[in-house]
């Protein structure tokens, strides 16, 4: 969480360049913002220029602020310390001349700053990262500039990432442990992100730092370094497929309007990748145990990719979710292999099993979005979603791309790759109709009446129980309204007391052998006042509200949570809500 960017070139717009580089990392963190330079008439003795606001960027101006070449900046996802302008990064050592931005938590700060302030340091902030601009500060009193962040980084307990300049040297210090960073090579000028799409815009050369990395970025030279003894290292420079159209709105209001667009166009690609699911299929066939595994959104397409498996591939599966996976995590063999899903392949409560799990001698399988994420460089075997860059903090592209590669890999797992082929196909067209201007109407319709209600249920069997869970998450984080899904068949062991007379009630029922069960989940909640609205290839007496999903078997799973996003988001449109940017959230959850 947080996003970091930082510029060393030529070019004295360095900070405009920082500053649309934080609008582009805004999602990974937008409690406040800061930037910092060093002015371009600084004469070797100068001070740096920092600008900080509480809230989002929005419509924040930095046309105050004086030219430069070196620059950095940050947008705070708030952990020590509340979102207010003082607590906001970048931080500045005693002397005004040293900037440094942080995203991660500095677990032992409290005993340096003890320290520090035994020294005579003077703290402005209640923040854990000002302490390690002051102790940078403290080391650079004796040793050189590279030298005093390199100690003070190996200082710093937990996971980490920082960027640090001193006005009179024209570099950016960087390193990393846990956190992710990203290098960007150019001509003449050299950048450093915590996520490559923001990157994008400037160059597609990256090298993605690995944990106990750190580099001394300048204008024309980049040098990697071990941060634990300062030996250095080749960089390995990747190049990335992303357009600068994908990082961008483009017609839309919002980016998870143009996701939820996006999608039927990627279930199709991901159709025509058949050799990769059938190599891949071949891999899991070698294990005596699979576990899907990730959180959030990805844990409920895990408890999906279990089902597909069981229902197509007629493979029993286990799931988990990343934070609750440690109990299953202790069995785990070298006969056993993970397949983790994750659209950033950072969220922290996903790469700690993993990394214990490969401890433990297991395989892993990452079903992953982000190209040379952290995820993706632990996995022994590994899917790109393909879905390209997701900017909205509610994922939807990237959930309905691992949905589509489960379905490809169950049927490459039954030797039935084609037949999985033409059912991502029809499930791209139902996807299509979803989002038909007539089926719009009818769920923003739906929105309407929705508006002001306080709970909705959401219920399913089979594949739709999932879909019902992915669905009260989308409502829950971007409406506010509370949304709980369930399993159809546990509305009468319990939560069937809270439906009364008008309780908005979703019922998934698609054509599959489920079909008069879950209906009769629907009478169930009917005959106690629900409204039911009813998400199905054909309409029923009984539903209140509507909405028609073209079926597509096993992959009807796919339209379905479509209609759930497409109602979530508008929806949080009548409530004057930003759908892209949900309170208290950011996406990428690099914290635990
Ligand atoms: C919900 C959502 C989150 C993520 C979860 C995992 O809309 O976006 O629940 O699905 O934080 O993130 P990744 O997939 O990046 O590991």
């Amino acid at each position: 969480m947080c996003g970091i960017f930082g510029y060393a070139g030529k070019r004295s717009d360095a900070l405009e360049i920082v500053f649309e580089g934080l609008k582009d990392l805004e999602y990974r963190g937008y409690d406040s913002w800061g930037v910092a330079v060093v002015p371009e008439n600084n004469n070797g003795n100068g001070r740096i220029v920092v600008k900080k606001k509480a809230g989002k960027i929005g419509r924040s101006s930095i046309d105050d602020l004086p030219q430069g070449t070196l620059a950095l900046g940050h947008t705070r996802w708030a952990t020590h310390g509340g979102a207010t302008e003082s607590n906001a990064h970048p931080h500045l050592d005693c002397t005004g001349t040293i900037a440094l931005v942080h995203n991660g938590i500095f677990e032992n700060y409290e005993s340096i700053k003890k320290e520090l302030l035994k020294k005579g340091h003077t703290f402005t902030s209640e923040t854990d990262t000002e302490v390690a601009v002051h102790l940078v500060e403290e080391y650079a009193k004796t040793m050189t500039f590279h030298e005093a962040v390199r100690r003070t980084f190996n200082k710093m307990d937990g996971l980490n990432a920082i960027i640090v300049f001193r006005v009179n040297d024209h570099e950016l210090v960087v390193a990393r442990n846990g956190s992710p960073l990203i290098i960007g090579f150019s001509k003449k000028e050299n950048f450093v992100a915590s996520d490559a799409a923001a990157l994008v815009p400037h160059t597609k050369i990256v090298h993605f730092l690995e944990d106990g990395q750190m580099a001394i970025i300048r204008d024309n030279t980049v040098s990697i370094l071990h941060a634990k003894n300062g030996k250095p290292i080749q960089p390995i420079k990747h190049k990335l497929s992303w357009s600068i159209a994908q990082t961008e709105k483009g017609k839309y209001r919002y980016f998870m309007l143009k996701e939820i667009n996006e999608q039927p166009k990627i279930v199709r690609d991901i159709a025509s990748t058949l050799s990769q699911a059938e190599k891949l299929a071949k891999v899991i066939k070698k294990f005596r145990n699979v576990y899907l595994m990730g959180c959030g959104s990805a844990s409920y397409v895990s408890l999906a990719g279990s089902y597909l498996f069981s229902q197509i591939a007629k493979y029993p599966i286990n799931w988990a979710i990343g934070s609750e996976f440690w109990h299953q995590l202790k069995f785990l063999t070298k006969n056993d292999l993970v397949i983790a899903l994750s659209q950033s392949g950072e969220t922290m409560d996903t790469l700690e099993p993993i990394k214990e799990a490969k401890i433990q001698g297991a395989k892993i399988i990452a079903i992953v979005n982000v190209l040379g994420s952290t995820l993706y460089r632990e996995a022994d075997y590994k899917i790109l979603i393909g879905a390209g860059p997701e900017k909205s903090v509610a994922s939807t592209k990237a959930v309905t791309g691992k949905l589509a590669h489960l379905i490809a890999l169950s049927y490459a797992f039954s030797g039935k790759s084609k037949e999985g082929k033409a059912l991502l196909m029809e499930a791209a067209k139902s996807s299509e109709m979803v989002l038909e201007s007539k089926n719009i109407t009818r769920i923003k319709l739906l929105a309407k009446r929705l508006k002001n209600t306080r709970h909705i249920y959401i219920v399913g069997r089979g594949l739709s129980y999932p879909a019902s869970l992915e669905t009260a998450m989308k409502l829950k984080e971007i409406s506010y309204i509370h949304a709980e899904g369930m399993a159809a068949g546990e509305l009468k062991h319990g939560p069937l007391a809270l439906v009364e007379k008008g309780t908005p009630c979703i019922v998934f029922i698609p054509n599959d052998e489920l079909y008069s069960a879950n209906l009769a989940s629907a009478m169930e909640m009917k005959a106690r006042g629900g409204m039911i609205i009813g998400v199905s290839y054909k309409n029923h007496d009984i539903f209140d509200y509507y909405l028609p999903v073209v079926d597509a078997r096993e992959a009807t799973i796919i339209p379905n949570i479509i209609t759930g996003q497409a109602l979530a988001y508008y929806l949080t449109i009548l409530r004057g809500l930003d759908p892209d940017k949900p309170r208290n959230l950011a996406k990428s959850v690099t914290v635990k």
